[in-house]
């Protein structure tokens, strides 16, 4: 294990990292907290060019993706809204990625097709990093939630995990399920709507990986033995027929009722943006992570792929 084995590499899914990739970057994360801390910004990317291809709406993927690059000192080729550039005369996806692989150095997707990135990354030699491919995967975000875990516990072997809302759209949970699996958490507790289930293939694996996992609607069952409750938002954009959305929108919404009922040294999560699934009023509890460590520690996340990626 050393700091090389990321160069130059894709980010596709968190199917391909192990235990000790992910150790090597949480560990690269906290020096990118500190280093941001002691002296705000560096110059190790120092004419290295990342492209931000965002093909849907993005504000802290996006935002975070950004500041981590300028942080580095690298460059930025910001393409938020592509509805507004050549994809609207018809572009292929691999034409787009192989003319912003000629002008930079790494290309950052978010794309609403499930395995964009790995079109992308098939098309051009340049690293891809997948922001977020449809009701697929975000890996980046499942590695920002991992730091979170382990900075509060130490650890995710022996805690239970709750994750809550449209587990069957909701591509942060899918690729925080496969993270988890690498290790031993007590339990998974998945909370959906029956109509909204983690896939079932998504399942499977997890539960080939020997985890101990289960399925129900009732959230009060589980928060008294939860540490991690994971909140989600039901993913309107995926739904066909906005009136199901309308029933379900709302299954889950914690409020401070809620928070008395969770384990008290529990953490709350979201990956954000919440559309009412969390109360504000729960935001000043000191369990609600969401705005204080999640949202800081995308861009330390961020940074930390950066560096490995483009520096030998
Ligand atoms: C999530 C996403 O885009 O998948 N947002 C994010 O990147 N933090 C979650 C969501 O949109 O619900």
């Amino acid at each position: 294990m050393n700091d090389t084995m990321f160069f130059q590499r894709d980010i596709l899914t968190s199917d391909q990292f192990t235990k000790a990739e992910v150790g090597l970057i949480i560990e690269k994360a906290r020096v990118m907290r500190n280093l941001v801390a002691r002296q705000g910004t560096t110059d190790i990317l120092k004419g290295k060019i990342m492209t931000a291809l965002f093909y849907e709406p993005s504000s802290r993927t996006f935002g975070s993706f950004i500041a981590a690059m300028q942080r580095l000192g690298g460059g930025i080729i910001p393409l938020q809204g592509v509805v507004y550039s050549s994809v609207a005369k018809g572009e292929s996806l691999p034409d787009t990625v192989r003319t912003f692989a000629s002008f930079s150095d790494i290309i950052v997707l978010r794309h609403p097709t499930v395995g964009a990135s790995h079109t992308a990354a098939d098309a051009t030699d340049v690293p891809v990093i997948n922001a977020g491919d449809g009701p697929g995967e975000h890996p980046t975000q499942a590695l920002l939630d991992f730091f979170t875990i382990m900075d509060r516990f130490g650890k995710v072997d022996g805690l239970t995990i709750t994750l809550v809302g449209d587990l069957k759209n909701g591509r942060t949970v899918h690729s925080l399920l496969t993270l988890l699996s690498l290790y031993r958490p007590k339990r998974v507790n998945l909370v959906s709507p029956s109509v909204l289930p983690m896939p079932a293939e998504r399942l499977q694996k997890a539960k080939q990986a020997r985890i101990a996992i289960s399925e129900t609607d009732r959230l009060e069952e589980v928060l008294a033995t939860t540490d991690v409750l994971y909140v989600t938002r039901v993913q309107k954009e995926r739904f066909a027929d906005l009136d199901v959305y309308e029933r379900v929108k709302h299954a889950y919404v914690i409020t401070p009722e809620t928070m008395k009922h969770l384990n008290k040294n529990a953490i709350l999560m979201h990956p954000f943006p919440r559309v009412g699934e969390i109360a504000t009023e729960v935001d000043s509890d000191p369990r609600a992570v969401y705005l204080t460590r999640q949202i800081p520690n995308g861009m330390y996340v961020r940074m930390a792929l950066l560096s490995l990626i483009l520096c030998r």
